[in-house]
């Protein structure tokens, strides 16, 4: 027996299209709590879109999805407001606000929604946020003046700010170097633990993958075509599994 007081997320018969283009046909995924969730595919396989079906920002053509046992389709505007204040979103190449200081970038989150906490508190948040990817000396500094790295890191703490229990990274070490790329997803795992998040990743990177999986799903055909551990997945013998592992290790 499952116990679905543990499925944080769960997404069933996905269908989004943009006219005749049919990008998301069937797709399913459960994501539990404490969870990471690597999701695998080709540029254009429609990723981003289903984080933006997750989130909200587009509207599925068919199926449901269901955050913390609600399905989001019968939320109206306020409460889908509340919801999603307990979901992070890092989006791809997520840039910073280039006329804010660090910290004027950090508070904007919380300025958005609606947050029961006083300015005290606000600030208390941004220097916790800041302490934990390393970058308390950047408070007062201007993206501009940051490496990208360093830009990414307060990219995570922006996002993590209102200690989200579900966080949907979308290609999070793109434009990186690999190095840098590893810092990155070593500083998403430690933080992950502290604040007991569950994670959808999406990634085109298999070592990502290898490094922060409990599942990998690879989104192939706009469906959930296959899933599984790295190792199982890296000895399937389906082509279309195969060419995702083609330069792993
Ligand atoms: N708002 C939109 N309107 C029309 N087509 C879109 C829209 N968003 C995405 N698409 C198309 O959907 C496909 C998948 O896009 P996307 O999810 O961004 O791919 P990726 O897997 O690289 O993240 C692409 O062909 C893209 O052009
Ligand atoms: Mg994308």
């Amino acid at each position: 027996m499952k116990d679905f007081e543990n499925v944080v997320l769960k997404i069933s018969g996905l269908h989004k299209s943009f006219g005749s283009k049919h990008i998301l046909v069937d797709f399913n995924l459960e994501l539990l709590r404490g969870e990471n969730i690597v999701v695998i595919g080709k540029s254009g396989s429609g990723k981003s879109v289903l984080i933006k079906c997750v989130v909200g920002l587009l509207k599925p053509d068919k199926g449901t999805i269901r955050v913390f046992g609600t399905d989001m389709q019968s939320l109206n505007q306020d409460e889908m407001d509340r919801l999603r204040v307990r979901i992070g979103f890092l989006f791809q190449n997520s840039a910073l606000y280039d006329s804010m200081t660090v910290r004027e970038n950090l508070l904007f989150p919380m300025r958005r929604h609606w947050m029961d906490i006083s300015r005290d508190e606000e600030e208390q948040l941004v220097d916790e946020a800041l302490e934990n990817v390393g970058l308390s000396h950047t408070k007062e500094m201007m993206p501009a003046e940051l490496s990208g790295g360093m830009r990414k890191r307060v990219a995570i703490a922006r996002t993590l700010i209102m200690k989200p229990e579900l966080v949907l990274y979308d290609e999070p070490t793109t434009g990186l170097d690999p190095i840098t790329g590893r810092e990155i997803v070593q500083l998403m795992l430690d933080l992950q633990k502290k604040y007991h998040i569950s994670s959808i990743m999406i990634s085109h990177d298999m070592t990502v993958a290898k490094l922060t999986a409990n599942k990998i799903i690879v989104l192939y055909d706009g469906t959930n075509y296959a899933t599984g551990t790295y190792e199982e997945l890296k000895n399937s013998t389906d082509k279309n599994v195969q060419q995702f592992f083609e330069f792993a290790t």
